[in-house]
């Protein structure tokens, strides 16, 4: 595997594979790569032929008192992390590498206005044009490739998936299963954060998704039923504040009236500081991957 960490570099090296008839995958991440990361590297594997992931704490996505400082970071962690998952290029850039200006010099917003309010973005406001910037960028640098991204970000899915449509970016999207502890909680960089309490507490968000799609299952569409069957599950716990459970239409995310077998369930769980969020649908119900 090569490391690479300028622009330019990247661009070559992806412009001679793609002259060579080689599919390129592309594996945006942030990096502290953990087996989630590592699922999508090796989904890029197995239908690419020259895999790149990309490590970037990119500040544009993180709000004023949000944990870009403390955003748990290991290159050399992240490099075997890639390698042994099958990655062939890891594009490693420095902060003015991206953004020569420095972050207050970035003048270009993308945003996905109407999916970026909702959910995750009630609590986050600037958080995915942010994504959606560096995202779009990385796709510009990239060029024509096929690209991986996991559905345990689904709102972060659904944004991507509508800029690609609506910009006509050359990207073809894959949409990859959660990986979860055995436990069901999904994993997350952000799980190292829990204190041994906390993340005996955590899997309950699992659980309260869990007993949600059970119930839609069992035919109970009723959507402030399916609210109070996770609530239920959520209050076993007193440690985590629930930030929201929300039942939504998978494109639009938005709230659904009567729930039907193509709605998301999707839910928060915050403690102190740290947001856990995860969600699931009728099809997840059986194919989860847990590991
Ligand atoms: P990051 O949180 O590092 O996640 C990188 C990719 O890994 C995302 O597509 C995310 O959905 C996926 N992922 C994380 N945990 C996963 C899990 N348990 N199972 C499956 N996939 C998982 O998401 C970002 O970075 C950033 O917003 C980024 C898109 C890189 C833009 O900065």
């Amino acid at each position: 595997m090569k490391t690479l960490t300028t622009i330019s570099e990247l661009r070559v090296e992806i412009a001679q594979q793609r002259q060579q008839g080689k599919r390129i995958g592309l594996v945006p991440t942030m990096g502290y790569l953990h087996a989630g990361h590592a699922s999508l590297v090796q989904r890029a594997a197995l239908e690419c032929d020259l895999v790149v992931v990309t490590v970037f704490v990119n500040p544009l996505q993180f709000g004023a008192n949000e944990d870009l400082a403390a955003y748990p970071r290991d290159a050399i962690g992240d490099a075997l992390t890639a390698a042994s998952a099958g990655a062939h290029v890891l594009f490693l850039p420095e902060l003015a590498e991206m953004y020569p200006l420095g972050q207050e010099g970035v003048l270009t917003s993308v945003s996905v206005e109407a999916l970026s309010s909702v959910m995750e973005g009630a609590a986050r406001p600037s958080h995915f044009a942010g994504m959606c910037t560096v995202v779009a960028k990385l796709f510009n640098i990239a060029g024509p490739c096929t690209a991986y991204f996991g559905k345990k970000d689904f709102q972060q899915l659904a944004i991507i998936t509508a800029m690609v449509r609506d910009l006509s970016c050359d990207v073809e999207l894959v949409g990859c299963e959660i990986c979860r502890e055995p436990d069901g909680l999904a994993m997350s960089s952000r799980n190292v954060y829990l204190s041994a309490q906390q993340r005996a507490a955590a899997p309950v968000l699992w659980r309260a998704l869990r007993a949600g799609v059970a119930a839609l299952g069992q035919g109970e569409t009723a959507v402030a039923q399916l609210r109070a069957t996770m609530m239920k599950v959520m209050t076993t716990q007193d440690l985590g504040q629930v930030e929201y459970l929300e039942i939504v239409d998978p494109a639009t995310l938005r709230s659904v009236e009567e729930a039907d077998s193509t709605s998301r369930l999707c839910g928060s769980l915050r403690f102190g500081s740290v947001r856990l969020i995860d969600n699931m649908d009728l099809n997840d119900a059986g194919s989860e991957v847990i590991l």
